[in-house]
């Protein structure tokens, strides 16, 4: 099938690229590189040993969004372009407004005119907020706590009308919990800017020796050991969940939200004591106050996703820990943003060529 990935050189993205092209599947890369590195591109070709269709787009922009769809018809869109910071959203709300809600509606309208009819949206466990109850199920309530949550509650919500709207267009609205980890080759993986805001990689920077110490937000919750319990899963698995949505789409032609996790809280100390069996490293840490916004404990019922999808995740948290010290260990400042930005827009310049070639290729592609 040809999918057009919108963020497909983030994290997430990258690593459903690597799957989607091993399934066979051509793919026309969309991203602006805000939260991302052109780097992505070439190490995608070096995963995937086929070349990677890319077009820079902002999806603000209208004009970008409509240019994606000049070329070959696409089966199906995956929607990974957002800003996903909690705090960051507390601190800009607008922003995060214009960027993930305007970005989606243009998405939106460019498939309604170009017929392009299936969608696989990245939803996001924050649409639960602090549940009632764990493990969570997708009929749970949904209630926001923050601007980045509600973008993606009114993101699955346009949506949703869109499909009611339009008998004939289906979407995939796949909650993800706690994704962590990286390709199994170290070669691509998650890299946030500044200071992780994150457990995983906060923890990944400390073992690599990027921070002198985790600070753990509380050790006073209602929980196993008194620190956060959350539902960490595979970026490997999740990748392999959005081409899974998309046969599903494709085969059963009826839209579905799941939830994707492996159903298995793991408190903060017991992943911090797993990223140290896996990397040999001590991580110190010290046990101050709890997060403002913080929750005890969140994991899913992910059975619904099995039984429509077929999917479950199968990789452990040993599993989880040791790609992600692979890619951090091998990549200690990750695509090397800060220290070589000018290399960076280099590179964004070739990638932008070499985009623009395979764009010509891609609607080759199309035309023979
Ligand atoms: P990421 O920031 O690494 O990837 C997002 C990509 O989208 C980046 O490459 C960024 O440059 C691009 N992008 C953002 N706005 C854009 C725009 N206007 N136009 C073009 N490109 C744009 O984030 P990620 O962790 O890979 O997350 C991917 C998706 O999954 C997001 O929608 C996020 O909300 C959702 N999600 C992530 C998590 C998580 O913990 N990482 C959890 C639940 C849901
Ligand atoms: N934690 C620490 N120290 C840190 C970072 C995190 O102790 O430096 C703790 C947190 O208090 C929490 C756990 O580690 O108990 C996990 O925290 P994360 O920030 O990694 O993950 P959250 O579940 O809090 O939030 C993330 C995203 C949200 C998203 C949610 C579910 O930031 O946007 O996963 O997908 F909604």
């Amino acid at each position: 099938m040809r999918i057009l990935v919108c963020g497909g050189a983030g994290y997430i993205g990258s690593h459903a690229c690597a799957v989607l092209a091993e399934r066979g599947h051509d793919l026309l890369v969309a991203d602006n590189f805000i939260n991302s590195s052109p780097r992505v591109l070439g190490r995608l070709r070096r995963i995937t040993g086929r070349p990677v269709f890319f077009q820079q787009a902002d999806l603000r922009v209208r004009a970008d969004v409509d240019a994606l769809f000049e070329g070959p018809h696409f089966d199906a869109v995956v929607h990974f372009a957002a800003l996903k910071a909690v705090g960051d959203s507390c601190r800009r709300p607008l922003a995060y407004f214009e960027n993930n809600i305007s970005g989606t509606i243009h998405l939106l309208q460019a498939m309604q005119a170009a017929g392009a009819k299936r969608l696989v949206f990245s939803s996001s466990a924050t649409v639960y907020g602090d549940p009632d109850s764990v493990p969570v199920r997708e009929d749970a309530a949904l209630r926001t706590t923050n601007p980045y949550g509600r973008t993606k509650l009114v993101m699955e919500q346009l949506i949703g009308d869109l499909c009611e709207s339009d008998p004939s267009f289906r979407a995939a609205n796949l909650r993800y919990f706690n994704p962590v980890g990286a390709h199994p080759s170290g070669l691509i993986g998650e890299d946030p800017g500044g200071v992780p805001d994150n457990l995983m990689p906060y923890v990944s920077q400390v073992a690599v020796g990027r921070r002198a110490r985790l600070q753990v937000f509380g050790g006073d919750w209602p929980t196993v050991d008194g620190t956060g319990v959350r539902d960490y899963l595979h970026v490997m698995d999740l990748a392999r969940a959005h081409a899974d949505a998309i046969d599903y789409l494709v085969g059963e032609d009826r839209s579905l939200t799941v939830n994707l996790g492996t159903g298995r809280g793991v408190s903060v100390l017991e992943l911090v004591q797993a990223f140290a069996r896996a990397s040999g490293c001590a991580i110190p840490y010290e046990i101050v106050a709890r997060r403002a916004g913080d929750v005890a404990q969140v994991y899913a019922d992910p059975s619904l996703a099995q039984r429509l999808l077929g999917w479950r995740a199968e990789l452990d948290l040993d599993a989880m820990c040791r790609d992600a010290w692979r890619w951090q260990s091998t990549n200690p400042d990750g695509y090397g943003k800060a220290a070589v930005e000018q290399a960076a827009v280099e590179q964004a310049a070739v990638e932008q060529a070499a985009g623009e070639t395979a764009l010509h290729e891609w609607a080759a592609l199309a035309a023979g």
